[in-house]
Parts: structure tokens; C-alpha cells; sequence
């Protein structure tokens, strides 16, 4: 069953706010990738815009220079084991959808590939920086449409209601933590929220 919902542009950077692992998708001229990458970081509320560190050595990087659009798929504990392995390998001359045993989807905006299951989805085109690309890896972009799984994200937030609903946080070495549970403060007496 499908529980995926938009989720308002502006809104958008809530998914990323506490730093999950993400599998991020690529295609160009008829080849689709997919990595995982730690290093995303949601930039602006509207448009909203994220960063993306992106190697120069990837495949994926080879794929974005040509496309300027990729997805960030952000994956649920049953695809840790993927997330490493697909980060632990390169898709120059090999094709890691079939690798894995992942049928992708399509997105909905941006022509590239969408990994199933994941929690949410960022759809994104680059806003292009050729000298920050160059010197640090570092890619802009706009994200022109977002959505997510309803049980574990609605009205503009986060809710992990079981295990297999988590977001995923990558440490080093196969290690992973589930996002784990929330708790809730107020401002101190005194301070206006
Ligand atoms: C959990 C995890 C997080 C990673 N994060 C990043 C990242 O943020 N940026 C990056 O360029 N590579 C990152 N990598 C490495 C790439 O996923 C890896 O180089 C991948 O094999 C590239 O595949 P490709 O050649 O098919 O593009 C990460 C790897 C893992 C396992």
C-alpha cells in the first residue's frame, strides 16, 4: 500500500532537520545510480534548498554534472544493509538497481529514479556553483517537490510510531543508529517561544 503524501515545499527541510542517512538517485541519458550519502544539510526555507557533498570520484557525479537533478530517499531501518552496500560500491559499469534487487520508480518532478519504501523523498535540481562544486564538492539545489510516508511523517512532522518506521543516522563502519524517541521542552519562565 502506498502511504506517500506531499509534504508542503516550505515544510520540506523538516525532513532533514535531524540528520538522517539518505540514498541519494541519479539518471542521466538512460543510466540511473543510486549512492548513500550522510552529508546533506536542508539551506533555505523557500524555494527550499539543500546541499549535497558529492565526490568527485563517484559515478554519481558523473551522472548529476550531466542531469543537475537527483532525489534524496531517506531509507528505513530494512534498508540499512542497502545503504552500505550501495555507498560501498560504484555503479560505473554495473548497474546497482539490479545489483541489490531494487525495482526503482519513477519520480515525480525531476527525471530520476526513486528507490520504493523509503520514508520521504526530496526531489532536487542543482542551482549550479561551478567554482563551489569544484573547490569543496558541494552541490546547491532547489527542492521542487517533496513528499513522505503519512504514518511516519504528517502535518509538517516526524512521528516514528514503530522500529520499521525510523529514519536512519550513519556512524562509520556499519554502524547505524535509528532515530530514536523524541521528548519535548518548553522555553524557560520568563522567555516568550
Ligand atoms: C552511510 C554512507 C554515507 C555516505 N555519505 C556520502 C556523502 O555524503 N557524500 C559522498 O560523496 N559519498 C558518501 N558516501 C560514499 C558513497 O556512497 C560511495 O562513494 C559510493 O560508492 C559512490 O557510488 P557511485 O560511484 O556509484 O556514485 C557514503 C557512504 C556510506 C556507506
Amino acid at each position: 500500500m502506498n502511504h506517500l503524501h506531499d509534504v508542503e515545499l516550505a515544510k520540506a527541510y523538516r525532513l532533514l532537520n535531524h540528520g538522517p542517512v539518505s540514498l541519494v538517485t541519479f539518471e542521466h541519458a538512460g543510466a540511473g545510480n543510486v549512492m548513500a550519502a550522510s552529508w546533506v544539510m536542508p539551506l533555505d526555507f523557500e524555494p527550499p534548498k539543500l546541499l549535497l557533498v558529492l565526490d568527485r570520484n563517484t559515478y554519481s557525479r558523473d551522472l548529476l554534472e550531466g542531469s543537475g537533478a537527483f532525489v534524496i530517499n531517506l531509507p528505513a531501518r530494512q534498508q540499512a544493509e542497502l545503504t552500505l552496500a550501495v555507498g560501498n560500491c560504484t555503479g560505473r559499469g554495473q548497474d546497482k538497481f539490479a545489483q541489490f534487487g531494487i525495482t526503482p520508480q519513477r519520480a515525480k518532478v525531476v527525471t530520476a529514479p526513486i528507490v520504493p519504501d523509503c520514508l520521504a523523498y526530496l526531489e532536487c535540481r542543482v542551482i549550479d556553483e561551478p567554482g563551489v562544486q569544484q573547490r569543496h564538492d558541494l552541490f546547491v539545489a532547489e527542492v521542487v517537490a517533496a513528499y513522505a510516508d503519512a504514518r511516519a511523517f504528517s502535518n509538517g512532522r516526524w512521528h516514528f510510531p514503530d522500529d520499521d518506521l525510523r529514519t536512519l543516522h550513519y556512524s562509520a563502519g556499519g554502524t547505524f543508529y535509528p532515530t530514536g524517541n523524541p521528548f519535548k521542552v518548553t522555553m524557560p519562565e520568563g522567555f516568550d517561544e
